[in-house]
């Protein structure tokens, strides 16, 4: 495995490898690597020739300066997990590579992105969107690999791979979860033991929501309100959010026909906000 640091040597080693017709895998991450981004690694292995993993810790995505300060850093131990799961490259820049002298460019997503997350991240979802850009373009993967856990930004990613004409097929993986079926965060690890266990109440909820429309309810609004109401029923849990969505197009809908809907939700434990979501009426 290589460690590459410059956006011209992995532009050119991809350029080699497309004239090779070896086809390119790519996962883009932020490092402090857990069993999700792993899941993503074995997903893009089983899929392709060559896979590459970018550790960038993004500074235009937090809208939170001691965040980004704080946000944990191990590049010697993530390559060398990485290093296990036999991932070719890791493509490791520093900001200046990324964010060259004077860099005024932007890539901003309308309409899916001041919503849901981006409600309380305002730019985060600017940042990703314009970071991602220069990562596809240098990169030109076959295959990116993103989790549903982020449902917001696979849904950013999906639209902006569209209309700025990418050739990339976008991979979702489903969520990965704790034995309790708490969706698997970085995150996690700064819960208390016992905030851990009753964040599972998230999970629980949505399962209901699930259960509720297989038993034929379509209406939207009664199905967040199984979701407020059970986590409502948990003292340490605070929810900022429960939202039924166009699983595309991120609007509000009412009630549900046959198209994908997105029930996303966000919940605080103490200072730790949780995000998780289910797809009704998913496609294969
Ligand atoms: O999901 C993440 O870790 C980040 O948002 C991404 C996609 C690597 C962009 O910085």
């Amino acid at each position: 495995m290589e460690i590459i640091n410059r956006k011209q040597r992995i532009a050119s080693l991809t350029r080699k490898l497309r004239r090779e017709n070896k086809t390119i895998g790519f996962v883009p991450t932020m490092g402090a690597l857990h069993e999700g981004h792993l899941s993503l690694v074995k997903e893009a292995r089983q899929m392709c020739d060559v896979v590459i993993v970018s550790i960038f810790v993004n500074p235009t995505q937090f809208n939170d300066k001691t965040d980004l300060d704080k946000y944990p850093r191990d590049l010697a131990g993530d390559a060398a997990l990485l290093a296990e799961f036999q991932v070719d490259y890791v493509f490791a820049p520093d900001e200046r590579e990324i964010y060259g002298e004077n860099f005024s460019t932007f890539v901003y997503v309308e309409n899916l992105t001041e919503t849901l997350e981006g409600a309380s991240r305002p730019g985060h979802f600017r940042g990703v969107a314009t970071v991602v850009t220069i990562l596809f373009n240098t990169i030109r993967p076959d295959f990116a690999f993103f989790g549903q856990k982020d449902a917001q930004q696979v849904a950013v990613i999906k639209r902006l791979t569209k209309d700025l004409g990418f050739d990339t097929e976008i991979v979702v993986h489903p969520i990965v979860r704790e034995e309790s079926g708490l969706a698997m965060s970085s995150r996690n690890a700064r819960l208390s033991e016992e905030e851990r266990a009753k964040a599972s109440i998230i999970y629980k909820a949505l399962r209901e929501t699930k259960i509720a429309f297989r038993n034929g309810e379509r209406n939207a609004s009664k199905l967040a309100e199984i979701v407020r109401q059970m986590v409502e029923s948990e003292p340490l849990a605070m929810l900022d959010y429960v939202a039924v969505v166009d699983n595309e197009t991120l609007e509000n809908v009412e009630k549900i026909d046959d198209t994908e809907v997105l029930v996303a939700v966000a919940v605080n434990f103490g200072k730790i906000r949780l995000i998780d979501n289910i797809i009704l009426n998913k496609k294969q």
